[in-house]
Formats: C-alpha cells, sequence, structure tokens
C-alpha cells in the first residue's frame, strides 16, 4: 500500500525534471505502445480471452487497432498539436505576440474499464502522452489477466519513471482518495473516484455511459438494420458502453424487424450461440446476475433467454413489451440483452429519448432523412445514422458524454486537449507606449473612447514569431 504512494512521488519528479516535455520523447513512447501490442498480440488476444472470452477478431478489430490507430494519428499530428496556436489581435495589441500554449498538466490518473480493458487504458495513455504527461495507469481489477499483462509488459517498453501501472483495485487504495493528481480519467460509473476528485478539485475526464437510444424508422432496410444492431448490441457479449441499450420502432416494423435479428443471429453464432467461438461471456458472476436479473424481470423474452451460470453464459436475448417502467429501462445493461418497444414515429421517439438521462450515444436507422431532426432535438455524447459504435473508434471526431453519460472528451486531438493546459499568453511590446498611456490617470472621458475604439478593432493579420 505504501507503494502507491511512493509512485505518485516518482511521477511527480520524473515530471518535474522535464524529460516529458520534448516531441522526440512523446514520439518514442507512443512507439512503444504500439510495439507492446504488436510484439505480444498472441497475449493480449489471450488475456481478453480469459477475461471476457473475447474472440479474436474482436480483441483486434476492436482493442488493439483503435489504439494502434490513435497512435499513429497521434504521431502524425503532434508537431501541430505542439505549436503555440496564434489568435486574432486588435489595435492596441497589435505589436504584441497572442497566443495559446498548450502545456502538460503533470501527473494523470487513468482509471481502466473492464468492458474494454485494452482500449480504455492505452487510448487516454496515448493523450496523456502526446501532452507530454506522466501517467499512473490503474486498469480494471475485474479485468486481471489484461490487468496483469499491462502490469508486466508496460515497464519493458514504457519510460520507468514516468509512467507506471498499479494493480491494487481502486477500492483497496484509500489513498488514492488522497492523492492529488493534475487530472483523472475514468470510464465507469466509479462514485468514489468522482467523489474524490471533487474533493480535491481535480479535473475529470470522465465516460460514464447510460443507456443508448436507437431509434428504426419504418422506411429502412430491415436486413442491414438488423446486423449492424445485433452485432453492435451482442458483441463482448453485450459489454460495451456504446451499444446499442434499447430500441424504439414502430409497431408494424417490429415483428419484421425481431424475425430479422432472429436470423441474423443464427447466421453469426449458430443455432447455439453457447457453442460458438465467435460470442463472449460475462466478465464475473457480479455483472452476470444483475444481468439475469433484468432479463427476467422484464419485458417477454423473444429470442434467447437461456442462461448458464458455470459458464457466465447469457444468450443473446431480445425482449419485447417492454414499458418504461421495467427494470432493464431503468439501468444500464451491460450484457446481451435487448429491449424493444414501440414509438409512432419519429417525433414520439424524440420525446421518449428526452424524458430519458442524455445518453453516450443516440441512433438512428432510416432510409429516408426524416429522422435528421434527432441530432438537433435530442442531446447526447454522439450520434450516428445507420450504423452503431463506428463514431466512437474514429480518431478525428471527439468521444465522451454530457450530463448524465459523462464529462469531456477523448480521442486524437481532443485527448491531446483534455490532457493540456491551455495557457494563455500575451508578450507585449515594450514600444506604443503612446496608446497605452492613455489609460492611465487622471482619467478623461475624451481618451476612454480612444481606448473603447483601439480595443474592439478587430485585427485579421495572424501573428507568428518567437516565443519562450
Ligand atoms: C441511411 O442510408 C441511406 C442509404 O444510404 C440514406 O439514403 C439515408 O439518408 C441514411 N439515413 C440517415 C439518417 O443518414
Ligand atoms: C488624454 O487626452 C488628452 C488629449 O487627447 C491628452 O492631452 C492627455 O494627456 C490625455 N491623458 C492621458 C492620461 O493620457
Ligand atoms: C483589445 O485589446 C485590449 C487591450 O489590450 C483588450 O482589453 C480588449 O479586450 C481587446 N479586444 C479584443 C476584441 O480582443
Amino acid at each position: 500500500k505504501k507503494s502507491q504512494k511512493n509512485y505518485n512521488l516518482l511521477t511527480r519528479l520524473a515530471f518535474g525534471a522535464g524529460r516529458t516535455l520534448t516531441e522526440s520523447f512523446r514520439l518514442a513512447q507512443m512507439e512503444a505502445v504500439v510495439l507492446m501490442l504488436e510484439e505480444h498480440e498472441c497475449e493480449w488476444v489471450e488475456a481478453l480471452g480469459k477475461d471476457l472470452h473475447k474472440p479474436r477478431f474482436e480483441t483486434v478489430l476492436c482493442e488493439v487497432t483503435p489504439v494502434k490507430n490513435e497512435a499513429v494519428h497521434a504521431m502524425n499530428n503532434l508537431k501541430k498539436w505542439m505549436q503555440p496556436q496564434p489568435v486574432e489581435r486588435n489595435l492596441s495589441t497589435t505589436l504584441d505576440e497572442c497566443r495559446v500554449v498548450h502545456e502538460p498538466v503533470g501527473v494523470v490518473f487513468i482509471r481502466g474499464s473492464w468492458c474494454s480493458p485494452v482500449q480504455m487504458c492505452l487510448v487516454p495513455l496515448l493523450g496523456a502522452i502526446a501532452a507530454g504527461n506522466c501517467a499512473i495507469l490503474s486498469p480494471s481489477e475485474w479485468a486481471a489477466h489484461t490487468a496483469e499483462l499491462l502490469h508486466r509488459l508496460v515497464p519493458f517498453y514504457l519510460d520507468n519513471e514516468c509512467f507506471h501501472v498499479i494493480l491494487e483495485g481502486v477500492n483497496d487504495l484509500p489513498e488514492v482518495f488522497e492523492l492529488k493528481f493534475d487530472h483523472i480519467f475514468f470510464a465507469g460509473k466509479q462514485n468514489r473516484l468522482g467523489i474524490s476528485a471533487a474533493h480535491t478539485l481535480t479535473p475529470v475526464t470522465l465516460i460514464i455511459g447510460g443507456k443508448n437510444p436507437c431509434y428504426v424508422d419504418r422506411e429502412c432496410d430491415i436486413g442491414t438494420t438488423a446486423q449492424r444492431l445485433v452485432w453492435a448490441r451482442f458483441h463482448n457479449a453485450g459489454q460495451s458502453l456504446v451499444a446499442p441499450g434499447y430500441v424504439l420502432c414502430h409497431a408494424q416494423v417490429k415483428a419484421r424487424l425481431v424475425q430479422a435479428m432472429k436470423s441474423c443471429l443464427i447466421h453469426f453464432y449458430g443455432s447455439d450461440p453457447r457453442e460458438s467461438k465467435s460470442f463472449g461471456r460475462l466478465i464475473n458472476l457480479e455483472v452476470f446476475n444483475r444481468v439475469k436479473d433484468l432479463l427476467w424481470r422484464s419485458g417477454k423474452v423473444a429470442v434467447g433467454g437461456q442462461v448458464v451460470e458455470a459458464e457466465k453464459y447469457i444468450a443473446p436475448t431480445i425482449l419485447t413489451e417492454v414499458t418504461e417502467s421495467d427494470l432493464i429501462m431503468h439501468q444500464e445493461v451491460f450484457g446481451p440483452v435487448l429491449p424493444i418497444l414501440t414509438v409512432n414515429d419519429v417525433d414520439e421517439a424524440i420525446t421518449f429519448i428526452n424524458k430519458q438521462e442524455k445518453a453516450l450515444c443516440v441512433y438512428a436507422y432510416s432510409t429516408n432523412t426524416k429522422v435528421r431532426p434527432i441530432i438537433f432535438e435530442t442531446s447526447s455524447g454522439s450520434f450516428c445514422s445507420n450504423d452503431s459504435i463506428l463514431q466512437s473508434l474514429m480518431v478525428t471526431l471527439p468521444f465522451g458524454g454530457v450530463g448524465a453519460s459523462g464529462m469531456g472528451s477523448f480521442h486524437g486531438r481532443y485527448s491531446f486537449d483534455a490532457f493540456s493546459h491551455r495557457k494563455s499568453c500575451l508578450l507585449r511590446s515594450a514600444r506604443l507606449e503612446c496608446v497605452t498611456y492613455l489609460r492611465y490617470p487622471p482619467y478623461e472621458d475624451h481618451n476612454l473612447s480612444l481606448i473603447a475604439w483601439a480595443s474592439t478593432h478587430s485585427q485579421r493579420s495572424r501573428g507568428w514569431c518567437q516565443i519562450m
């Protein structure tokens, strides 16, 4: 337990030494993250297989590749991101240099999630590195094999003083709550960490999640919609922050949609998904029991419903006749269960969505553009039409929640910004005292109007010269 405090001290000293500030250091560390994934791909696949029964395909597609993409994107753009950004000046600052300088915040604490244990640890880590910080990683102890692999490999690849992986669960480490970090990143509902961050006034990026609504319009390609929805909801056995949480569709489409999803499930996972090499398991009994409870206490099972406790297996399940008051509509599912509710049109869907807490993602499937108002008339962390999840994997789009689904965002440039302080810098010239002079006493109204004129007259020319 004492070691935790030492890590923090060591990391802070390492940051103070300034090593993380250079572009070359940041590039080398990001490169090392990529190497750590590439040279041990089999081990990552094995660890995620043990933790979540995650198929190799999903590990490569949803865990390893997104991290590599982030790294490549950050390495290609780092130089540009690190440049001070000039801002507009006006007449009274015309000889000065006005710019925004990004400075690293210091030591970042990253608490991973258990459902995407590699991606949700290493993507924020890349952001912390790109921005020039040191970091302490705390992978979720629920995904124990992945956490151990991170603990074992990170010291081989990354700078030993600047980056540490701690294995003790956050809840076993009361000291974590007393330590002052410069930024805390975490995913999932980790109330104690949030309260502690508030208590110590530590800035946070919180990806909380929620129930993601998915509207399926009367006019849509049912076959394609079913495939995209089924993949999005049931990959990783439903354990995803960005999976569609429930479907809102017209009563006339419901039967066809359920039928299409049913054939799709057989196509994807065979007639018994338990035998399928492409279908995962729940992380532990706690999650298993919670999902089983939701399943049994809500709506009617239209497809699936089988559970095998010894394997932490829950079949891909579709529920119909679900009402707003059902338990499943009041909890994030985090399992392979998809409730379907009916609405009459897109306006009713918008009203329904707006009655719920703000979600991380809103999805809409439709072959017409009538559903576009959903973008402007509902609020959520992200929106995607005609597909699900993909918007959260784009390095050029910020990913994060709003309201109950989180605060702050990351990925690409947005990660760099999340872990940087934007310092305003005005480098004044000692000249043009004849203008400055106007602000000194004795005050005269005449001079006041002159200052006002000089201060509002905006000058388009952008200055760019030596700084620091
Ligand atoms: C969904 O895709 C179809 C076909 O490409 C397109 O016509 C439609 O506008 C898309 N819907 C939305 C909401 O973007
Ligand atoms: C204010 O303006 C007047 C005339 O424009 C000038 O003579 C005077 O010195 C100014 N006062 C200050 C403090 O600059
Ligand atoms: C112009 O410069 C003055 C003094 O430097 C400042 O107070 C004012 O806010 C500036 N105006 C704009 C539009 O930035």
